[in-house]
């Protein structure tokens, strides 16, 4: 059995959903996943004896705001 770390970062938690549905389709095919959100993993030791990885985190543009303030904001 493989092992998996799938980690992300959500701020309204749309982000941490889609890494719960990506977490069990590992769950389900049979490997060892594990949930984390980045900021919880301290250093890179906490990276360490996976077989394999999914990292994922949402767009915020911040900035582009004052570049396009005709589409208002989200
Ligand atoms: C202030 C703000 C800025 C955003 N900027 C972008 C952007 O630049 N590109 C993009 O594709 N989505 C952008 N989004 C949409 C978010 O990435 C999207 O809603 C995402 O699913 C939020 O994920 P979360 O719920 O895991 O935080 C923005 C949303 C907000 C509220």
């Amino acid at each position: 059995m493989r092992k998996v770390l799938v980690c992300y970062f959500s701020r309204t938690g749309k982000t941490q959903q889609m890494a719960e549905y990506i977490a069990e389709g590992i769950r389900i095919s049979g490997q060892e996943v594990e949930l984390k959100k980045i900021s919880d993993i301290k250093n890179e030791k906490e990276l360490m004896g996976y077989d394999g990885y999914v990292f994922g985190a949402p767009t915020y543009g911040w900035g582009l705001w004052f570049l396009y303030p005709q589409r208002g904001r989200a």
